[in-house]
């Protein structure tokens, strides 16, 4: 199984089990900005490696700074560390809810984090008859039968759907801690309007936590960030280790923020993209669920199964993620894929194309 630990973009295993080099599949199991890492990445990092006999800044300034000015709060509400992934075991770490609702599918590790944090979880079964969307009375019921936190990613993954307006309201009213996930919400033209990051920075227990891997391509160097209130950051920094995000990614991250022209071209790119390519699958037979970020979860037409697929495809050389591992997806039955440039999506549908030819033959047989 491609996803032996866990995720997606597990080249080395890949290499393992469909015997090509790690650096010669199109991978579409995780879900990274083609376009990245921006231009300045490498001179950031050639800087920082100037003062690589230095400890980097405890207190993160310079990139705090930024980020306070991009999301118009106070620096005081910011923590930086090492990824989205120690940003959401950190925030749950200082919530320590004792119970904390999740939705089902998500991503998987907001259980280990409530765990870690010494909590059990409730999930909350989205239905694709709904398109996987969570609604408010869920959420309420999740707080009426004992969950006195939650946990949820906006936009979800691996369903690509945004938290509406009112899921948000109930959610703050119901729970004494909530922790927003915006790991992917960069990718959206409407990141300004959706974001909860202001209030998170005014309102006890809403931690919001943030990715720089995704969007900027630099998940090798792990960025990711808490936007709190400052009584809650105060909490984070106490329970982190000091140091969490080393003196490479704190340059790198400042310089990639300041390209603005990058994010733009991102956000204008994306939309039509991932439009094209969910109606090739589409054609293709798939059901494709409607997405705000840079991937598309899928139902596979009958007669397909999502294993047999993965296994097809990875030995073309193309990754792509089975919806197996996600809990409450039926088994084989789905897949997530990444929106990657077009050469490669044309790439990605062919093999696909073939396998799913092979997949009807076998089942009228
Ligand atoms: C929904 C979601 N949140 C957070 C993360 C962690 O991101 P990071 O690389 O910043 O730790 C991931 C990584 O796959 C993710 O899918």
């Amino acid at each position: 199984m491609l996803e032996r630990y866990g995720h997606g973009g597990d080249l080395r295993t890949a290499a393992a089990l469909y015997g090509r080099p790690a650096e010669a599949f199109v991978d579409f199991s995780s879900n990274m900005n083609p376009w990245g890492p921006p231009e300045g990445a490498r001179a950031a990092m050639l800087r920082a490696w100037e003062r690589i006999d230095a400890y980097p800044d405890p207190a993160a300034r310079t990139l705090r700074g930024a980020l306070a000015e991009k999301h118009g709060v106070p620096i005081e509400a910011i923590w930086v560390g090492n990824g989205a992934a120690e940003a959401i075991d950190l925030a749950l770490r200082a919530l320590r809810p004792t119970i904390a609702a999740v939705a089902a599918p998500g991503f998987a590790e907001y259980e280990t984090a409530v765990e870690h944090a010494g909590g059990t979880t409730r999930p909350i079964t989205l239905r694709p008859d709904d398109d996987f969307r969570l609604r408010a009375e869920d959420v309420r019921a999740a707080a009426e039968e004992g969950a006195d936190a939650i946990v949820l990613g906006h936009p979800n993954n691996p369903t690509g759907q945004p938290l509406a307006q009112d899921v948000v309201e109930a959610a703050l009213e119901a729970f004494r801690g909530v922790v927003i996930d915006e790991a992917f919400l960069d990718f959206s033209p409407e990141e300004e309007s959706l974001t909860l990051v202001r209030r998170a920075a005014e309102r006890p227990g809403l931690f919001v936590t943030r990715s720089l891997t995704k969007f900027y391509a630099i998940p090798g160097l792990r960025l990711g960030y808490v936007v709190a209130h400052p009584d809650g950051i105060a909490r984070i920094r106490a329970l982190a280790v000091p140091w969490s995000a080393n003196g490479i990614a704190l340059e790198v991250g400042a310089a990639v923020l300041a390209d603005r022209d990058f994010a733009e071209r991102t956000q204008r790119w994306l939309p039509p993209e991932r439009e094209r390519l969910s109606a090739r699958l589409t054609a293709l037979g798939l059901r494709v669920f409607p997405s705000a970020a840079n991937f598309l979860l899928a139902r596979l037409p009958e007669g397909a199964k999502a294993g047999e697929l993965q296994t097809a495809l990875g030995r073309e050389g193309v990754l792509v993620r089975s919806g197996s591992t996600f809990r409450a997806l039926e088994k084989d039955a789905y897949i997530r894929l990444a929106v990657k440039k077009r050469d490669a999506n044309e790439r990605l549908l062919e093999v696909m194309a073939a396998y799913l030819a092979t997949a009807r033959e076998a089942s009228a047989r």
